[in-house]
């Protein structure tokens, strides 16, 4: 192993790690930091991974990448797994992956290494995305592999090596954070009885100290992206950033999952994601309005494997680039505005337009000016129900 590119975060794992792979393996470490929410102070940062050891750093502000690349493709596939989650982070891991592989061949580098933990999804999500674009590329995972057990034994090592770390409190629990949403983990959180406490919450105000007045939202689409609030016009990641903050007052997106990890393990999760929650809602709602009931109950059914797909770190394998292409083939039509309502703790649709919409109010109504043919219902029903004459009397 000669040249390493570390997906470096700055926070003590990986700045023990970027030291740690220079000792144990005798090779250059290249930093790698994406910028997926919270903005650092580029500089702070790189004299932080330059004082670890590393060779070279790079940091790139990812945000845009992100919203187009990655979250895009997740909101028109309405993804969430086990019906809640979004999937902040787990969309997140292969944009590292993505950059890791690039900036490895930038750099004529041989391997890869990143500081998930051995317990947790991340870890495959980087790695099965690494070797699905370059295979060739040795995966080193320090936490895995490394001596140290406990934080203060890292802390210790950092201190003799001279390794500059964060001096923030360390939190009890453990989060990762991006414009999709934040995971917290950890701490009293392992306990599923127990209500999280509201510390535990970064994201969204408590239900109960939401504004008392309801606030409604305008949404615009153009071709499924989102576009305006309001009827104000802003790029993917404003808008996102600006509904986190609008419907985080509400206390709307909050999550309290049991789930399902990848390596087997049940474990207690609350996710935040209150401008997912609200984009997923109004697109979900238009394209409910712009498109037939074959196509969506078919769509249900795909997305339900497509958040697996994500989940399961699969982000780069053929069948998820086919569904992509199948959630994108009728976004076209998806242009309109979605009425949203908030209210403590929740974003309700309350109205839509579109003009693709399929809804016909001559058809639907109850009242004058109805057009629909009831004379045709009748045939149509014994039609319809012609093959399962009798078939319920045989048991
Ligand atoms: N359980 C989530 C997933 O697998 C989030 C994992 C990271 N969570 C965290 N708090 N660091 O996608």
């Amino acid at each position: 192993m000669k040249k390493v590119v570390l997906a470096y975060s700055g926070g003590l794992d990986t700045s023990c790690a970027v030291r740690w792979l220079k000792e144990r393996y005798h090779c250059e470490v290249i930093c790698f930091s994406a910028f997926l929410g919270e903005v650092q102070d580029k500089n702070k940062l790189r004299k932080r991974a330059l004082a670890a050891g590393a060779k070279k750093v790079y940091i790139e502000d990812s945000k845009p990448e992100f919203s187009k690349d990655f979250i895009l493709p997740a909101l028109w596939a309405h993804a969430r797994y086990e019906g809640k989650y979004p999937l902040a982070t787990a969309i997140g891991r292969p944009l590292i992956a993505k950059n890791l592989v690039k900036i490895a061949a930038k750099e004529g580098a041989d391997s890869v290494a990143h500081g998930c933990t051995g317990k947790g999804n991340d870890q495959v999500r980087i790695e099965v995305g690494v070797r699905t674009l370059n295979p060739k590329l040795k995966i080193i995972a320090p936490l895995r592999v490394w001596e140290f057990r406990t934080r203060e034994q890292e802390m210790e090592y950092a201190k003799e090596r001279n390794i500059p770390i964060a001096v923030t409190k360390k939190s009890p629990y453990s989060i990762d954070k991006n414009i999709w949403g934040v995971s917290i983990e950890a701490g009293v959180l392992e306990d599923p009885w127990r209500e999280p406490p509201q510390d535990a919450y970064v994201m969204t105000r408590p239900y109960e100290k939401a504004p008392g007045k309801p606030r409604y939202l305008e949404i615009g689409f153009e071709k499924g992206i989102p576009v305006k609030i309001n009827g104000i016009r802003k790029n993917l990641v404003q808008l996102i950033e600006s509904l986190n903050q609008i419907a985080g007052t509400y206390g709307v997106g909050r999550f309290d999952q049991i789930e399902n990890r990848l390596v087997g393990i049940k474990s207690r999760e609350i996710y935040e994601a209150p401008a997912a929650e609200v984009l997923l809602r109004a697109h979900q709602e238009l394209e409910g309005m712009v498109m037939d009931r074959e196509f969506m109950h078919y769509k249900e059914v795909l997305s339900h494997r497509y958040a697996e797909l994500i989940y399961y770190g699969l982000w780069f394998s053929p069948l998820k680039k086919a569904l992509d292409a199948f959630f994108k083939s009728n976004q076209h039509r998806v242009t309109g505005t979605v009425r949203i309502k908030l209210e403590r703790g929740h974003a309700t649709c309350v109205g839509r337009k579109s003009p693709y919409s399929l809804y016909s109010e001559k058809l639907a109504t109850y009242s004058e000016g109805d057009i629909f043919n009831r004379d045709m219902a009748e045939g149509f029903i014994k039609l319809w129900g012609l093959p399962y004459e009798g078939m319920g009397a045989e048991s």
